[in-house]
């Protein structure tokens, strides 16, 4: 017998919502324009392009013509930084980012290191949380742009991104924030955050993979990562692709109501105190108790590995905290920058919930770990 399938996976990937499948069709089946052409087939696709970047500034309090399309949240970070980086470079090479960023951020910050960046990473405490004060001490007057996650995709730690973003300005440095796992889960206002830039990513809010977007605020002007046409107004060259633009605008439509996220805020603590009624002290949580996503739940099974846990846990999708290199599994960099302790971060396992998840599929887990954790 082939064992239930439940998908608590919701911060690698999300369904397409079927409201945004809907909203695609047309655009798969008769609206082929290039929208920047000046003819009839041309017509739809630009207006619908223009309506979906309408509603994803409409999602993050902001103009139209501050949001730049992109393939996705590592292009719209890749963006950010290097964009950054290209235009300021004559007036300082510092960028200061944190140690438990997605690769999108460390990666091209490694990349910048290469071409005379110097990149400061933040430190975090044991709850995955920066402290502002390290920020300050950290900006020097070569600094021009600081780049922080609103929310760590692993454990779901928000940081004080308001704080942080008045610390930048306070010393006339631009901030960024990659609100990949953010957007749609808690409050994204970039005027309330007070950021420059906010990178967004499509298959984390129930759009398809492969599109995304940067809010760039108005008077910012990056160097493109793409050179060509003027596409996007002249910052990201490729003719626009109204199909994904218009699946990310009517997700950001949804993702503007996050009552929803109340029923799985309630089933992702039902979840932790399930687990905690049945392990007791073999089962604790890494992130921070209150400052973290609704639908996030990192824990670690004490004296476990994450890995085996989720093999026995057969049709279950959720990640791990480790991953397997050269035969050694090692504990993931921010589990490591968290200092969580390597018998307990090698049992981490990643459990995040979506629209779709039931209490259900919650119980059925719990009963399977019980059964799982019983013969070990
Ligand atoms: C925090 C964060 N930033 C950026 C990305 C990359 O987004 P994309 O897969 O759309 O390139 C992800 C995806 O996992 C993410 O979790």
């Amino acid at each position: 017998m082939t064992a239930q399938r439940i998908y608590l996976d919701y911060n690698a990937s999300t369904p397409i919502d079927p409201a945004v499948a809907a909203a695609m069709k047309p655009f798969l089946d008769d609206h082929y324009g290039n929208p920047s052409s000046g003819h009839w087939a041309a017509a739809t696709a630009k207006a619908a392009l223009e309506t979906a970047r309408g509603q994803v500034a409409a999602l993050l309090g902001c103009q139209s013509d501050e949001i730049v399309f992109t393939s996705g949240g590592s292009e719209a970070n890749n963006l950010a930084l290097k964009g950054v980086f290209f235009t300021l470079r004559d007036k300082g090479n510092h960028i200061i980012t944190t140690q438990i960023e997605h690769p999108a951020i460390i990666e091209p910050c490694r990349f910048l290191e290469r071409l005379g960046a110097r990149v400061t990473y933040l430190p975090v405490d044991g709850t995955g949380r920066i402290d502002p004060d390290d920020l300050r001490r950290a900006i020097t007057p070569r600094t021009i742009l600081v780049s922080i996650m609103q929310a760590n995709n692993e454990v779901g730690t928000v940081q004080p991104i308001e704080d942080c973003a008045w610390m930048a300005h306070e010393h006339g440095v631009l901030f960024h924030t990659d609100a990949a796992q953010s957007v749609g889960k808690i409050p994204t206002g970039v005027n309330e955050l007070g950021v420059d830039l906010l990178s967004i990513a499509g298959h984390k809010v129930y759009a398809p993979k492969g599109v995304g977007a940067l809010f760039v605020r108005r008077g910012i002007s990056l160097e493109p990562l793409i050179h060509g046409a003027g596409h996007e107004s002249g910052r990201r060259a490729g003719t626009e692709s109204a199909l994904l633009a218009v699946g990310l605008g009517k997700a950001c439509e949804l993702a503007h109501d996050l009552a929803p996220m109340d029923r799985i805020r309630a089933l992702r603590d039902h979840f932790w105190q399930s687990l905690q009624k049945k392990f007791g002290n073999r089962v604790t949580i890494n992130g921070h108790p209150t400052h973290r996503l609704p639908n996030s739940l990192n824990v670690s099974f004490v004296g476990q590995i994450g890995a085996e846990i989720l093999e026995r846990l057969e049709g279950v999708a959720a990640s791990t905290g480790s991953a397997c290199h050269s035969g050694r599994i090692e504990l993931s960099p921010v589990l490591k920058a968290m200092s969580i302790a390597p018998e307990v971060g090698m049992g981490a396992v990643r459990f995040s919930l979506g629209r779709t998840t039931t209490r259900d599929e919650i119980d059925t887990v719990i009963e399977r770990l019980a059964n799982i954790l019983a013969t070990v």
